[in-house]
């Protein structure tokens, strides 16, 4: 009887707040796999069902939900298993050290690992702007020695929120410090990288790179987003990548808008990866 009611007020709370549960979910799965695990276990022996209808209600694409006019979201939950990373002992031991200080998954800093290893051959220098605690950018500079990485940040949080940036109202995530960047990059012995301190590129701009083979911008709204790549632009090489982080994020519409308008731009082509980033490589000048 309890266990229905049970059911019953799960199923209530997914179908009334999809994304949040949604939230929820990733949140379980990266963080408490045994948890889920458990709930697997009990699913197969004595709930068969319990589990595969939970997941079905958040990933069925007949259970929408809308945050603007031109966005639809589900709960995309790949089928796929490969994970290559948990045989990369250095990744994994560079994951370990930064978790904390990243708000970034280990899918999408694997992705970024994988992605620095492969611009060797690319001029120009690795620019991240939105670093935070340091988390992605030590990743980044940790699994591409032979570059120097600029890294990006106002310290003092998020700035030019505006109309198409729905959550966020600027000075988020200024629970940082630059020192606190510093002392990340000396415990994993990092010593490729240079800190721009302020508005990139407004502040900083002519301190950073004059060529680009690698960018990561992570800096949550519309109006960061197309200053950085406006200013970026001519400097990108032939070859190189940009990977947004946020695309597709609930709360991220502004950095989803904008990577839609950055399609348009034929010097580029565009990759939708599932994982919340957007990835642009430049074909041509
Ligand atoms: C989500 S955090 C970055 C997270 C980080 N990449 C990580 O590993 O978790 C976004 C950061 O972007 C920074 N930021 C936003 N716009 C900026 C701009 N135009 N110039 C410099 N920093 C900016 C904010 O200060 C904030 O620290």
């Amino acid at each position: 009887m309890l266990k229905r009611i049970l059911a019953k007020f799960i199923y209530f709370v997914i179908v009334k707040y999809p994304h949040k549960t949604y939230n929820f979910y990733c949140y379980l799965v990266e963080n408490h796999k045994e948890l889920i695990l458990k709930v697997f276990e009990i699913g197969t022996n004595q709930h068969a069902g319990w589990r595969r209808e939970l997941t079905e209600i958040i990933s069925n694409p007949k259970n929408p939900w809308q945050i603007t006019e031109t966005t639809m979201h589900y709960g995309i939950l790949p089928q796929q298993t490969l994970s290559p990373w948990l045989l990369d002992k250095e990744f994994m031991r560079t994951y370990a050290q930064i978790r904390g200080s990243t708000c970034i998954d280990r899918y999408r800093c694997y992705e970024l690992w994988a992605l620095a290893k492969q611009i060797n051959g690319i001029e120009g220098d690795i620019l991240e702007v939105g670093v935070w605690k340091g988390g992605s950018g030590s990743v980044i500079a940790k699994a591409q020695p032979n570059k120097k990485i600029f890294l990006a940040d106002t310290f003092a949080g998020v700035v030019k929120s505006g109309p198409n940036d729905p959550c966020y109202k600027n000075n988020e995530h200024a629970d940082t410090t630059e020192s606190e960047v510093i002392s990340l990059m000396k415990q994993l012995d990092i010593e490729n990288y240079e800190i721009l301190s302020g508005i990139y590129p407004d502040e900083t701009g002519r301190n950073g790179p004059k060529k680009i083979s690698l960018l990561h911008c992570d800096v949550d709204v519309y109006g960061s987003s197309k200053d950085i790549i406006d200013y970026c632009l001519p400097m990108l090489s032939l070859g190189s990548i940009i990977v947004f982080d946020d695309y597709g994020f609930f709360g991220c519409e502004g950095v989803t808008k904008y990577c839609d308008e950055l399609r348009s731009n034929k010097s580029f082509h565009f990759i939708h990866n599932l994982n919340g980033h957007a990835i642009f490589i430049k074909i041509q000048d």
